[in-house]
């Protein structure tokens, strides 16, 4: 993928970044909406109407107005906005707004009325340079309303394999990796799934390239419960890294419950961001 060098600049009454390919696809987005619904649920439950953004929507109105849909279950007063940076996008996703879910252009400054509980910028900072993730984050945890998460990550065409960080004003706190056990071969084929932080460091010496390791030895030795049922061996996998302390287990993190088996038997594994920290370039 070319990444494009200009750097991250707030330029005054411009949206912050640039366009990029606007590929999405229906239900691709299950994984991390239901995720953020139910370990956030009562972030979503803090406000009457809590105000959701999904930042880079692409080229149709689909996942915002699923983002919605889902929120209004645990929450339903919530609100989404559907931010992109190409006003063309946004024009075409306007003609599917209602009451609670609009759309309007913007970038990482996040010009919404409200601060938003939660943001979800997917397959967003996978097309810039690994150098403007920290502005990235800033730009867009500046806006949060107290307590609240930006949800930052990547997923394939069709949702099977999805990892994201989530980050809040003190800066990254998870790595979640999210996948169909039934379509891995291993729980490293994340690997080229991962947010842009740490994308490229999959390399020796660094805490991400260790974790795909160790999940991976725990994945064979799990082998003989795959023939029984893909589930059962990624809950052994995620087990076997809890007790090793590479992923949460069942206790809370912040008042939420991130891992154990209710977290593992989704296909989740979820990883105190300091166990990945890339290390200081
Ligand atoms: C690959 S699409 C992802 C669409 C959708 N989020 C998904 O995952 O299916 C990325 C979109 O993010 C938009 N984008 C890139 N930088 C942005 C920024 N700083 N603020 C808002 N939108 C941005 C691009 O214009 C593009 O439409």
């Amino acid at each position: 993928m070319v990444e494009k060098a200009r750097a991250l600049q707030a330029r005054p009454g411009r949206p912050v970044g640039h366009a990029t390919r606007g590929t999405t696809a229906a239900n691709r987005m299950r994984r991390v909406d239901r995720w953020l619904a139910q370990t956030h649920a009562s972030l979503l439950a803090s406000e009457e109407s809590p105000l959701i953004v999904d930042l880079g929507f692409g080229a149709s109105h689909v996942t915002p107005l699923e983002l919605f849909r889902r929120m209004r279950v645990p929450a339903p007063l919530a609100e989404v906005v559907g931010l992109e940076i190409d006003p063309e996008r946004v024009r075409r996703a306007s003609a599917f707004a209602e009451p609670g879910l609009s759309f309007r252009v913007g970038g990482f400054e996040v010009p919404t009325e409200r601060r938003p509980v939660a943001i979800r910028a997917f397959n967003v900072l996978r097309q810039y340079p690994e150098s403007d993730v920290p502005a990235a984050w800033s730009a867009m945890t500046a806006r949060l309303a107290p307590g609240g998460v930006l949800i930052e990550g990547t997923c394939d065409e069709i949702g099977r394999i999805a990892t994201w960080a989530a980050v809040d004003v003190r800066g990254p706190q998870t790595l979640t990796i999210a996948v169909n056990p039934w379509r891995i071969g291993r729980p490293s084929d994340a690997a080229e799934r991962l947010p842009k932080a740490l994308i490229h460091r999959n390399v020796p010496g660094e805490g991400v390239y260790e974790l795909f390791r160790a999940a991976d030895r725990a994945w064979e030795l799990a082998a003989g419960l795959g023939s029984f049922s893909p589930r059962q061996r990624w809950m052994a996998t995620a087990n076997a890294l809890a007790a090793d302390g590479w992923v949460l287990g069942p206790g809370n993190r912040d008042g939420r419950v991130l891992g154990g088996p209710q977290r593992f038997r989704l296909g989740e594994m979820t990883v105190p961001w300091e166990r990945v920290a890339p290390s200081p370039s």
